[in-house]
């Protein structure tokens, strides 16, 4: 196998920035140079105060240690390309919005263009790594674009390295990983590859720790790792809707149930629904490839864990206009996180969006504090999910604020959406004081102690527990 030495990661986003950054970390004689065509966000790796573009607990103490010696951020995609001899194709697979596959599919829009460009200035023969997560068969098709545009005497090697990084524990993640897992092409120069690649993370990771498959599987294992995942999350968010109707309660539940050393305790939290940029889009994903291959009962079966998500967002929403009196027309509602998790900045396809918008369309006043969410991009998120309202109006009915407590200051309900820590941890004799009463608090993530609020005064409402308000 060839002795990687320079890397290039394609996609300086929540993968390629951490996962690559870490690379170069444990390997300090190999150099990384990440490249992306979005100048800000490189600038923003670059930034000498180490403000960089996403917020991930210890990730600037990485590159911190690790940028200027072997760890370089740049816009020059073609010269990070041909000086390294390994590629990883970080690039985003967003939903496709339209076209053939609308909603479903991903779009490959930004893995092609990028393999284009590999091929377009490659010089040397080059191992490219898929490490964005596509649909089975990307890689055939990377390869077969690859190996068209190639000059003579280039060889491409094609390999997909799927991340399994979570955001918010992205670098503990990756500094111990349950498994790397890397597909190849059964040949001897696709084991080869698969071997450099092996080598790279054997720096830090035990080899029984890295697994070996075929392409296809290890393309399919992605998809299959993250609709399972999220079938658990539906799964246990469909029991919280009977634990309400019944006076059960969900933890119980979860625990007793988690108990059976064959489910495990392990992401059983129900909550007001899953989000972040991976569940949905990757299941949608696997709905589209089963429909494509002709198994409708398949599709149907991974299409029900987004519909349960969906339920599980507006059945929220429904609980906290219900409890309010069936009405929120102009009443004062605050909204503490706006993350789609603790512990990132990150809002794509956060269920605070839904419930906001929710809130909105019945014109209730909404006050929104998350501790990393920028301002502008909830702006952002707010006008994409209320796309015939006027951002005008939206911000007449919307406030931002910097504190939890400001948030709550003279509302009617307070609405946890993030189970951020500091909100475990709010000063909720104040906050009481300081609202209209009766006092509402509806906790979607399960993070509050509902009885030491109820006995301040509190009326208290959490997923999946039957109690009544
Ligand atoms: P992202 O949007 O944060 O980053 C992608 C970056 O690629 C952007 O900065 C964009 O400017 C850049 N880019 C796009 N086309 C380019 C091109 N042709 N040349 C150079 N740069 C280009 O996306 P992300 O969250 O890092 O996800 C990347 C991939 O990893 C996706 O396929 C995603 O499904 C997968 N993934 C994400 C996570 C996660 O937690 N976010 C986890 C595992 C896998
Ligand atoms: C997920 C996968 O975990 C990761 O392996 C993959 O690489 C990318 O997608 P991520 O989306 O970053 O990671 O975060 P994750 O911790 O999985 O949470 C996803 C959503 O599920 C969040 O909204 C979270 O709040 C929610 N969740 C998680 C629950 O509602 N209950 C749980 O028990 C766990």
């Amino acid at each position: 196998p060839v002795k990687v030495t320079k890397i290039c990661c394609i996609g300086a986003g929540y993968v390629g920035g951490p996962t690559c950054a870490v690379i170069a970390l444990k390997c300090p004689h190999i150099t990384v140079t990440i490249v992306d065509l979005n100048q800000a966000r490189i600038d923003a790796w670059n930034s000498a105060d180490f403000a960089l573009p996403i917020y991930e607990p210890g990730l600037v103490e990485v590159v911190k240690q690790a940028r200027g010696r072997n760890l370089f951020f740049s816009t020059d995609v073609d010269k990070g390309i041909k000086e390294a001899d390994l590629i990883f194709v970080s690039v985003n697979t967003p939903t496709k919005k339209s076209g053939v596959g609308a909603g479903f599919a991903a779009d490959l829009n930004y893995v092609e263009l990028a393999t284009r460009r590999i091929a377009a200035v490659a010089h040397s023969s080059k191992i490219v790594v898929e490490k964005s997560t596509v649909p089975c068969r990307t890689a055939e098709s990377m390869r077969t674009i690859l190996e068209a545009n190639s000059r003579p005497g280039c060889r491409f090697d094609i390999l997909s390295n799927p991340e399994f990084l979570a955001e918010g524990t992205a670098i503990s993640d990756l500094f111990s990983p349950d498994r790397v897992l890397i597909g190849s092409l059964q040949t001897q120069e696709g084991k080869d590859a698969c071997g450099s690649l092996s080598d790279v993370y054997a720096n830090w990771v035990p080899k029984e720790r890295i697994l070996t498959v075929g392409l296809w599987s290890s393309e399919l294992s992605k998809l299959a790792a993250n609709a399972m995942l999220a079938q658990r999350i539906s799964s246990v968010n469909a029991l919280s809707a009977i634990c309400e109707a019944t006076g059960a309660n969900i933890d119980e539940v979860a625990h007793a149930v988690g108990f059976d050393s064959r489910i495990g305790p392990k992401f059983l939290r129900a909550s007001v629904g899953f989000g972040g940029s991976c569940f949905q889009k990757d299941i949608l994903n696997l709905v589209y490839l089963s429909e494509s291959l002709h198994l409708p009962q398949v599709a149907a079966y991974w299409r029900q864990v987004v519909e349960m998500n969906e339920y599980q967002k507006s059945r929220f929403s429904k609980t906290v206009v219900d409890t309010l009196f069936n009405t929120i027309t102009g009443k004062q509602i605050a909204v503490l996180g706006f993350a789609f998790k603790a512990d990132t900045g990150d809002t794509r396809e956060s269920p605070a969006i839904s419930l906001v918008r929710d809130f909105l369309s019945e014109r209730a006043y909404v006050t929104i504090y998350d501790p990393q969410v920028e301002e502008t991009q909830i702006w952002l998120d707010l006008a994409e999910a209320c796309p015939t309202v006027p951002l005008e109006l939206i911000k007449k009915q919307v406030t931002i604020v910097k504190s939890a407590i400001e948030a709550c200051k003279n509302k009617e309900a307070i609405v946890i959406a993030t189970e951020w820590k500091e909100f475990r941890e709010i000063d909720w004799h104040t906050v009481y004081t300081h609202m209209n009463k009766p006092a509402f608090v509806f906790d979607g993530r399960m993070l509050v102690d509902a009885d030491a609020l109820r006995q301040i005064g509190f009326k208290v409402k959490v997923i999946g527990r039957g109690e009544r308000v």
